[in-house]
């Protein structure tokens, strides 16, 4: 399966959540290939640390902008089970790419209405997508939702999603926790995490959204 995690907006957590899922993946013994769209490479930065740390399972990860996207991955596509892709925080050529050979289009959406009007202008981008990739599935989740639910903005956020054309909005949602952070300093994904760092509540949100993206 090919999944491009993309937002034009940035700090939405694309990366978080395509590195945890990407591992996720690989730890039930899927052959990963990492494609790390943003030409900021944090991604990247994040693999080779866990390259030198020997930490298992190891994922190729290579670094793939603009065309080269949609150049490149149709011919790696037969060595690997699945193909995760992290976009870049803007509209970029490369995320346009992406969106043709991808099967699923996973957004990380922060509560919020400032980022639901930025999210508003993605139906207008799969509208284009879709014609050259008819099959794309386009699915947003909501990520850094509150833990207190008095100041919570989760439930405008989630109506204003519904009401968007072609973009169907999952159940799970990662809430704001520090363990994401810690993970990804450590070249961990969540799942991973040792003993005093570990976060039960993470871990499951990780895999609820692993469920619905991979076994729809
Ligand atoms: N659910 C979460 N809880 C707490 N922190 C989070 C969560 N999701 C992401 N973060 C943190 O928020 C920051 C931004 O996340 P991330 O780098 O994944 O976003 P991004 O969309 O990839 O950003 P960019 O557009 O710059 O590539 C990081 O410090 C990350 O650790
Ligand atoms: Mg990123």
């Amino acid at each position: 399966m090919n999944i491009c995690v993309g937002h034009q907006k940035g700090g939405v957590g694309k990366s978080t959540t395509a590195i945890n899922l990407a591992i996720k993946r690989a730890s039930v013994g899927k052959n990963v290939l990492f494609v790390d769209a943003d030409p900021q490479a944090s991604s990247v930065k994040f693999f080779m640390l866990r390259e030198e740390e020997q930490i298992e399972p190891s994922i190729t990860c290579t670094s793939l902008t603009g065309k080269a996207v949609y150049q490149q991955i149709p011919k790696l596509m037969d060595k690997f089970d699945d193909v995760i892709i992290d976009t870049g925080g803007r509209d970029t050529e490369g995320f346009r790419a992406s969106l043709l050979v991808a099967d699923t289009l996973l957004v990380p959406v922060l509560p919020g209405q400032f980022d639901y009007w930025e999210t508003e202008s993605l139906p207008e981008i799969l509208d284009m997508a879709r014609i050259n990739n008819p099959k794309l599935r386009a699915c947003a989740f909501i990520n850094k939702a509150d833990t207190h639910p008095g100041i919570s903005m989760v439930d405008e956020t989630v109506d204003a999603i519904s009401e968007l054309e072609g973009i169907e909005l999952l159940k799970s949602k990662l809430y704001y926790r520090l363990a994401y952070r810690k993970a990804a300093e450590l070249g961990l994904a969540v799942h991973e995490l040792p003993g005093k760092f570990k976060n039960h509540k993470a871990l499951m949100e990780v895999f609820n959204l692993y469920q619905e993206v991979f076994d729809a």
